[in-house]
Order: structure tokens, then sequence, then C-alpha cells
């Protein structure tokens, strides 16, 4: 067998649901795999709450370095009640994406037929949100003056260059021309007259290396507003850290919710290994029950495949998921139905045999 066709997958199931979907999607992606002539191989790392409590961090110092010894992440979530929430997605999730440059965060939401959702009229939706993943509002700049003194100020500084939005831009503008052709920037540069601005004038530059595709500007309130009342008329939305973090869960709801949205954290090159992770988090309120639903993370695997040049392995985890859905004995609680995660994640592997 080919070197070429082992797949070397770093496995960070986390906190809460995250180890409870990640189990049900390896042996998926084992089986998609397996029947295209290739192996999976899992490296399993207890990064996460657990190990922040136990040794003071979440992740070692040299985590992105272990990332690199692989092809892929595919993570759960972290999160849980008795440790502050910054510790752990700063000290996990948003530090690796910035120690690895992984520069786009890529949501697709795809209404699945048979599946219920809380807003009317949900038949054919298909978009993808290309957030911009390293700077913007996450990136950490700031501090807290007068600390202490009984009137603190908060100060969290947004953070916009020409590089970082340039190279979203155009792996923004090459998915809308391989998909429907349509893309819509994300911004709210009436009230914010520096950042966003900047967005405009440089996703305009980038429009003329892709002239077979439409372009248009949308402020985030009135995309808010669109995406609940036309969301057949969205192809590709492009958004900064913040906006494309918000409508990403908006979007979820289109699908079913937050138990439906994949995504992945790449650099466009692909140099580097991509994090592949449900856009949910540790769902505390839910954990421990088995009843989280997988497909999040099954889709997230698929994905992953499909940047590793898996396309088919990855065709298969999705006509799996969709098959399965059809059929509401096999939605969990989320969705109304009354199927555990093993449970789905078997009508999954079944479907695929
Ligand atoms: P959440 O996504 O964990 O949960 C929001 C709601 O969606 C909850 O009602 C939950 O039960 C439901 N839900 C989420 N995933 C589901 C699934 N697979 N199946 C069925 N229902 C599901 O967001 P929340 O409550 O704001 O945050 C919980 C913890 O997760 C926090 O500690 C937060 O910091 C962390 N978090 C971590 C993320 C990450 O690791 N990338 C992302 C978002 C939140
Ligand atoms: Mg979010």
């Amino acid at each position: 067998m080919s070197p070429e066709s082992v797949v070397r997958l770093a496995v960070i199931p986390g906190d809460g649901v995250g180890p409870e979907v990640v189990a049900a999607t390896l042996p998926v992606m084992a089986a998609a795999l397996a029947a295209h002539d290739a192996v999976l191989e899992t490296t399993g790392l207890d990064w996460g709450g657990e190990r922040f409590l136990r040794e003071g961090a979440a992740m070692p110092a040299d985590a992105a370095e272990t990332v690199q010894q692989h092809d892929a992440v595919l993570f759960g979530a972290v999160g849980r009640p008795d440790v502050p929430d910054h510790e752990l997605v700063w000290g996990l999730i948003i530090g690796l994406r910035q120690q690895l440059d992984l520069a786009v965060n890529i949501r697709p939401v795809r209404a699945f037929p048979g599946v219920p959702t809380k807003v009317r009229d949900t038949d054919g939706v298909d978009l993808v949100i290309v957030r911009e993943n390293t700077e913007g509002e996450y990136v950490g700049a700031g501090g807290l003056a007068h600390a202490g003194s009984g009137h603190d100020v908060g100060i969290e500084v947004a953070v916009h260059s020409r590089r970082v939005i340039e190279r979203a831009a155009h792996h923004a503008f090459e998915l809308a021309g391989s998909r429907r052709g349509q893309l819509s920037l994300v911004t709210k540069s009436n009230a914010m007259r520096h950042g966003y601005p900047l967005w405009d004038r440089v996703v305009a530059e980038v429009a003329e290396h892709y002239p077979h595709v439409a372009v248009e500007a949308v402020l985030v309130d009135a995309m808010a507003a669109r995406m609940i009342s036309a969301p057949r008329s969205l192809d590709v939305l492009l958004a900064g850290n913040l906006f494309g973090d918000i409508l990403s869960d908006l979007a979820a709801v289109l699908a079913g919710g937050m138990g439906m949205a994949p995504s992945a954290n790449i650099r466009p090159d692909l140099a580097v290994p991509g994090i592949y992770e449900p856009v949910h988090g540790s769902a505390p309120d839910i954990a421990g029950q088995g009843v989280a639903n997988p497909v999040a993370c099954l889709l997230s695997g698929a994905m992953l495949l499909d940047d590793l040049g898996h396309a088919g392995a990855a065709a298969e985890i999705r006509s799996g998921v969709a098959d399965a859905l059809l059929d509401p004995r096999h939605h969990t609680a989320d969705l109304g139905g009354r199927a555990t995660t093993a449970e789905l994640g078997s009508a999954v592997l079944q479907r695929m045999e």
C-alpha cells in the first residue's frame, strides 16, 4: 500500500459532548476510507479542560509541532463549567488557529431533506460561510485599564490587515467559482470607519481576478435578516472573524441547529494540517447522556477527507448522513427524535455498507 493511502489523523476529543460525537465519527471515517483502499491511523490527544485542571494548560507548549506530524486534526469541542471559558478557547482552539496560521474557517450549511428546522421553508438551502480566522475582533489585542479600581475599562482592539483580508478573499472567490458563482461580502463599514472599509476596497481589488463571480457587499445586520428571510439567495459569504462566528450559528438553524453544522480551519494552500470541528461547543447541558447529534462532527470528517484528496470517501459519508436523516427514527433529540449519538452513527455506517 502506498504511503499516500494512509490518513494520519490527530484526534482531540476535548470536553463535554466532544468525545461522544468524535467516537461516533471515527468508525465512519475509517469505513469510508477502507472502501476506497485507504487506512485511517489515529493519535488520540488528551488536550482540553481535564488537562487544564491537571496540568494548568489545555495543551502542551509543543502542541503545534505535534499537530504538524499529522495530516489533519479532528477536534470535538472544549469548555467545561468549572474552567473559565477563555482559558480553554484561547488555550486550545484559538491558540492553535493562530499558531498554525489557519487563515480561514469554512462553515458550510446545507438543509438535508427530512430534517426539521425551526425556520420555515429551508428546502434547498446550501451556503458556505468563509470566515477570516486569525484577526479582526478576536486578534487578542487590548487590555484592562484601571483594573480593580471600580471603574475598570476593558479595551478590545480589532485588527484588519490587507494581507489577511486578501488571503481569505482569494479563498472565498475560488470557492464561489466552484459553486454557483456568487459571493456576498459581510461588513459593517457604515458604522466602523477604518477596518471594514478596508475590507470593501481589498475585496473589490481581488474581485477583478474573478470576473465570473458576482460580488455584492451586505451590512451584517441586513445579512442577519436576509439569512432568515431569503436564505436560498446566498451562496458564499465572506466575513471577518466576529461576524462570521455569529452568522454561522444563525445559519446552522437553517439546517436544523448546532448539531448539524460542520467546519474546517485551514490554510488555503493546505500547507499545514487543518483542524476540522463541529461548530458547536461542549454542550454541557446534554453532555454525558449520549444524545448529542454527531452529524456536525461527521460532516467535519467529510470536509477533512475532501481536503486530503479522498473525495470518494467524503462523498460516501455525506450520502450516508443524508440517507440516515431521511428516517426520523435516526433523529437525535435536537431534531425531535429519540435516537442516541451511537444509533445515528451506526445508521450512517450501515447505509455506507
Ligand atoms: P454549545 O454549542 O455547546 O451549545 C449550545 C446549544 O446547542 C446547547 O443547548 C446544546 O445542547 C446544543 N448543542 C450543541 N451541540 C449539540 C449537538 N451536537 N447535538 C445536540 N445539541 C447540541 O454552546 P454554548 O452552550 O454556548 O457553550 C458551551 C461550552 O462550549 C462553553 O464552555 C463554550 O466556551 C464552549 N464552546 C467551545 C467551542 C469550541 O470548542 N470550538 C465553540 C463554542 C463554544
Ligand atoms: Mg461560535
